[in-house]
C-alpha cells in the first residue's frame, strides 16, 4: 500500500507541467572560445535553429499568430502543428508574388492564411492575435515606433511580440546590411510600450531573438500592494 502511494505521488510529480516562465535554461558561461562562432550555412542560418526558436515561442493550440514578412511561409509551416486545427497563422507579405506562392503551397493547410498587407500595418483587427512574429523583417520596416504601436493594438493584452534579427556588430560579408541593432530595438520597443521578456543570441547564427510583452501586464507598485491585500 505504502509503495503504491509513493508510486502515485511520483507519477503526479512527473506528469506536472514544467514551469514555463521566461527564464533561460542555458548557461551563459563561455566554456569554449568557439561556442558563439557562426556554424549555420546559407542566407538563413537562424532557420537551422528552428527547434530552439519554436520552444521559445511556446505556441499553444488555438493561438492566432501574424507572421509579418512571411516570405515563402517557412516559419508559418513550422508553426502549424503547434497552433493546431483551431489556430490561425496570418502570413502577411508586401509582395504579391510571395502571397501567390504561399497560397499555392498551402492550399491544403487552411490554418495558414497568406495575404497582401500594406507596408505600414498588418491590416488586422485590434485584439485579434496572440503573437506577432517578425523574422528578418523588422529591419525592412519604415516608421518602427508607429509599427510597434500598431502591433500593441493588434496583439491581445497577454500576447507577445517576437523579433529575430542579425546583430550588426557580428559577422561580415553577405547580409551585412540586413541587420538591426538590439539596443535600438529595445529603445523603440520601450517607446511603443513593449517590455522585453527575453533577449538571447541564437548561438551559432549571429542572430538574436527578442520577445516582448505588453506594458499593461505590469501594474504600478501601489496597485499591486492593493491587489495583494485583497
Ligand atoms: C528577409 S525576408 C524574411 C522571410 C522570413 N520571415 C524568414 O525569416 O525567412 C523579409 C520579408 O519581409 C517582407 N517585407 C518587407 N517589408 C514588409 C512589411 N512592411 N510588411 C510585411 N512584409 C514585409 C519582404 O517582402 C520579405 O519577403
Amino acid at each position: 500500500m505504502y509503495n503504491l502511494i509513493r508510486f502515485l505521488v511520483l507519477l503526479v510529480l512527473l506528469s506536472a507541467p514544467a514551469v514555463a516562465y521566461s527564464d533561460s535554461v542555458q548557461s551563459t558561461r563561455v566554456i569554449d572560445p568557439n561556442q558563439h562562432a557562426c556554424t549555420g550555412g546559407g542566407g538563413y542560418p537562424y532557420r537551422e535553429k528552428y527547434e530552439y526558436v519554436l520552444k521559445e515561442l511556446d505556441l499553444k493550440k488555438g493561438d492566432v499568430v501574424v507572421d509579418i514578412g512571411a516570405g515563402d511561409g517557412w516559419w508559418a509551416e513550422k508553426m502549424v502543428k503547434f497552433v493546431g486545427s483551431e489556430g490561425i497563422i496570418h502570413a502577411s507579405e508586401i509582395k504579391q508574388e510571395q502571397v501567390d506562392k504561399m497560397k499555392e503551397k498551402f492550399t491544403d493547410v487552411p490554418q495558414i492564411k497568406p495575404y497582401l498587407c500594406p507596408t505600414d500595418s498588418t491590416a488586422l483587427k485590434d485584439n485579434s492575435c496572440d503573437m506577432a512574429f517578425l523574422s528578418k523583417t523588422y529591419h525592412h520596416l519604415k516608421g518602427h515606433i508607429d509599427y510597434l504601436s500598431h502591433l500593441r493594438k493588434v496583439i491581445k493584452p497577454t500576447g507577445r511580440l517576437c523579433i529575430i534579427e542579425k546583430h550588426p556588430s557580428l559577422g561580415s560579408g553577405r547580409g551585412k546590411g540586413h541587420t538591426f541593432s538590439p539596443g535600438l530595438l529595445m529603445q523603440q520597443a520601450d517607446e511603443a510600450g513593449w517590455i522585453p521578456a527575453r533577449y538571447e543570441l541564437i548561438t551559432g547564427t549571429y542572430h538574436y531573438i527578442a520577445i516582448f510583452v505588453q506594458r499593461e501586464l505590469f501594474q504600478p507598485e501601489q496597485q499591486q500592494k492593493k491587489t495583494r491585500a485583497g
